[in-house]
């Protein structure tokens, strides 16, 4: 069986932490879409490690890890990892698979995509500029290279034909600067690093580990409101991020699927531009930005903060037919005296929906809120969610009842061990 894990709201809802927990019960962890533009954060024994490309299972000894051929893959960043990963004497070489149908991410779709966004001035997607979009582009295009792609004798030429193509797209748009001889050299020397690891026929070699009974964990990146198809469109990213992403994005049936465990913040975040209903900007905005150190993991960049939208949830919910939920960063919470959650929509007519609109970036709405006392008080030392505030564990059973979906893992800390699992709400 496949499970599946996966951002509910707009990406960095501590997936890394939970799937880095979880990768102990399983034999494989895949990542299906996404690529350097993810940023996966681990606390291990102290030390903090971000994954981009690699999945979160690659600090669990024995685990298979797969990159996907949903996955776009920049060597560059890609070697960077291995080599952190080498330093911390992590040892992954063995256990590392990478799907050869994989998309390539060339210096000049990263190029592109600085070209593109500037050019966007005011209504900028706020994009990683990791060329995610312009590598999605190209694989929809049919002119895309694949990772399989850099075995072949004539792969030089076919990077320069690809990279051709970009500079004459670019040129309809003002230039920045960009240092194309270090960055094709940097590419070309990872390219020949990278092959020393297994690449394999990632739809085949999956569904073998499955026929053998093998349990895999799909890891998503993104968050379900960046879905290309269903999220804030065109504030979103390239790909699906959604549990239908996991089939075509490892070539595994829609029959194999098994649990998808949606992963949603006590609160919500989103970093780059497009709308976000529940966004705080005053002062306890800046209190949770602060409190939950909201900045990209990939980036650096403030991550906007707000209240948890549970109109939102309830849409990503139902996408990816979620059976179990994972709150994480409830500790962040822990010195707020009044919480709120957004439980529907109010728009200028004066109507009133607890759905999502067609339209969230022109659609003035006006959140809904439910008022909650807060708990107040620290959840150090707690490993049980009976030992809970009653405030929070009402706060929790509230926001359950409201999605129809049981909590199962309450995240207080970003360490692997600060995760409260309630064995009885397993479904
Ligand atoms: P991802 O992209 O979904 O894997 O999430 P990120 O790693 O980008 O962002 C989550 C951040 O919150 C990281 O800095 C984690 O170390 C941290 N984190 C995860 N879970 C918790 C939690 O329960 N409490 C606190 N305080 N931090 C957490
Ligand atoms: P993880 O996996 C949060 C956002 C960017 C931008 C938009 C498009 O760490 O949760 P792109 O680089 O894909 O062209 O950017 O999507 N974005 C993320 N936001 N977490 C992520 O990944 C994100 N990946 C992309 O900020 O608004
Ligand atoms: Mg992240």
């Amino acid at each position: 069986m496949v499970d599946v894990l996966l951002g509910l709201q707009w990406g960095d809802e501590g997936k890394g932490k939970v799937v880095d927990y979880l990768a102990e019960k399983y034999d494989v962890v895949a990542r299906f879409q996404g690529g350097p533009n993810a940023g996966h954060t681990l606390i291990l024994n102290g030390k903090k490690h971000v994954l981009h490309t690699i999945p979160s299972g690659v600090f669990r000894p024995g685990v298979i890890n797969i990159i996907g051929n949903g996955v776009v893959i920049d060597p560059i960043t890609l070697r960077r990892e291995m080599e952190n990963l080498i330093a911390a004497e992590v040892d992954f070489k063995d256990n590392l698979y990478i799907s050869k149908k994989a998309h390539l991410i060339l210096p000049s779709h990263r190029f592109l995509d600085a070209v593109m966004e500037a050019d966007k001035g005011s209504s900028k997607i706020g994009s990683t500029l990791r060329g995610i979009g312009p590598t999605y582009t190209d694989k929809v295009a049919r002119r895309g290279l694949r990772i399989g792609d850099i075995f072949a004798a004539d792969f030089e030429t076919r990077y320069n034909e690809l990279k051709a193509i970009h500079l004459e797209m670019a040129s309809i748009y003002p230039a920045v600067e960009f240092d194309f001889a270090a960055e094709d050299a940097k590419f070309m020397e990872s390219v020949h690093y990278v092959k020393q690891y297994q690449f394999v026929e990632g739809e085949y070699f999956i569904n073998q580990l499955l026929e053998q009974g093998k349990t895999v964990l799909a890891e998503g990146a993104q968050g379900s409101m960046l879905d290309i198809d269903f999220g804030t469109y065109p504030y979103v990213t390239s790909s699906n991020t959604i549990s239908a992403g996991v089939c075509n994005g490892l070539g595994v049936s829609p029959s194999k699927i098994g649990e998808v465990i949606g992963i949603t913040k006590a609160y919500c975040t989103r970093v780059g531009g497009g709308p976000f209903p529940t966004e705080l900007l005053e002062a306890t905005g800046e209190r949770i930005r602060k409190a939950g150190g909201e900045f990209g993991a990939t980036t650096g960049r403030p991550r906007r903060c707000g209240w948890i939208d549970l109109p939102q949830l309830k849409y990503t919910i139902m996408l990816s037919g979620v059976t179990q939920l994972v709150l994480t960063k409830a500790d962040v919470l822990n010195d707020f005296e009044e919480l709120y959650a957004a439980t529907s929509y109010g728009y200028p007519d004066g109507s009133i929906s607890e759905e999502v609109p067609y339209d969230m970036v022109n659609t003035a709405i006006q959140p809904i809120y439910k008022h909650y006392k807060g708990w107040n008080s620290s959840l150090e030392g707690i490993r049980e969610f009976e030992q809970f505030p009653k405030e929070l564990q009402g706060y929790i059973l509230d926001l359950q009842a409201y999605l129809g979906v049981p909590f199962t893992m309450i995240s207080i800390g970003p360490e692997r061990e600060s995760l409260i699992i309630r064995e009885k709400e397993m479904v």
